[in-house]
């Protein structure tokens, strides 16, 4: 079989994150190759979720930086400013972000309770200006979500929590993203549920070519359905390697699989 060549599509370098005197994220340096599954584990607290906060935009760097598709996103150079470190803060919007192709799906789902389902989708498409491409994304959805499709005259609110879970990957869908960055989808869920959202992810991936960085804390499941995986403690990456690889790893069985 020919090899195929990797291009990486986000490229994070050296950054720091601080929340006042907290430093949330150490010099943290990874990658994420096109057309690959990435999942990031790691305690609670480790700063998973800034790390993605990070990528679209919403907390800023105190130093290093972050680049998709070749083209940087945000970069902090220079020394000290006197406003608690960092130099010169070049960055794009959330909004921008998206534009660009990326799209997070939030912690804890945070779907809008009181608006429907479809009314939901509305508002991740809330950028397209396109009429008739809202209405077949959202089509789109509801052929990939079936349950959905079902329920899409009924309030958020009415739906189980692994429904809304998939109302929220499908709201971050809709944008056709071509980096989708998930942070913790299975939190609370049931295992079978579980397993049913990373099998739609891994779906999205092969058909869509869609990139996925998913933060998971079901690390078993998260690594057997990646292809590279990042283990990140107290706001430090401490372990790189193919997934497969961090399944064998006798710490990350101790630490992450229960074993
Ligand atoms: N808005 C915030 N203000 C102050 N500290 C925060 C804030 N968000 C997160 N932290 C702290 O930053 C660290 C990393 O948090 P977080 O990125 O949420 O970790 P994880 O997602 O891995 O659980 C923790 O010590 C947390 O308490
Ligand atoms: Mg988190």
């Amino acid at each position: 079989m020919a090899s195929v060549s990797k291009k990486t599509l986000l490229k994070i370098d050296g950054i720091d994150v601080s929340y006042g005197s907290i430093n949330a994220l150490k010099n943290v340096s990874m990658s994420v190759d096109e057309g690959s599954i990435v999942a990031l584990i790691g305690a609670n607290g480790a700063g998973k979720s800034t790390l993605l906060k990070a990528i679209v935009g919403q907390e800023p760097l105190v130093s290093g930086s972050i680049e998709y598709d070749g083209e940087v996103l945000y970069s902090v150079s220079g020394s000290s400013n006197g406003f608690g470190g960092g130099g010169r803060c070049h960055g794009v919007p959330t909004y921008d972000v998206v534009k660009k192709g990326i799209a997070l799906v939030p912690e804890g789902r945070r779907v809008f309770a009181d608006l429907t389902v479809e009314e939901n989708l509305d508002m991740g498409a809330f950028m397209l200006k396109d009429e008739a491409l809202v209405k077949r994304k959202k089509e789109e959805m509801f052929d990939f979500f079936p349950i959905l499709g079902e329920r899409r005259r009924q309030k958020s609110r009415s739906l189980s929590g692994g429904e809304q879970q998939m109302l929220a990957v499908a709201r971050a869908l809709m944008v056709s993203p071509r980096l989708l960055l998930l942070d913790e989808p299975g939190l609370g869920l049931a295992p079978l549920i579980v397993h049913e959202i990373f099998s739609k992810l891994r779906h999205i991936n092969r058909e869509d070519k869609v990139t996925v960085f998913v933060v998971e804390q079901n690390a078993r499941l998260a690594l057997k359905s990646s292809d590279d995986g990042y283990v990140m403690e107290n706001g430090s990456i401490v372990l790189h390697d193919k997934a497969s690889a961090l399944l064998e790893n006798e710490k990350v069985r101790a630490a992450y699989l229960g074993e």
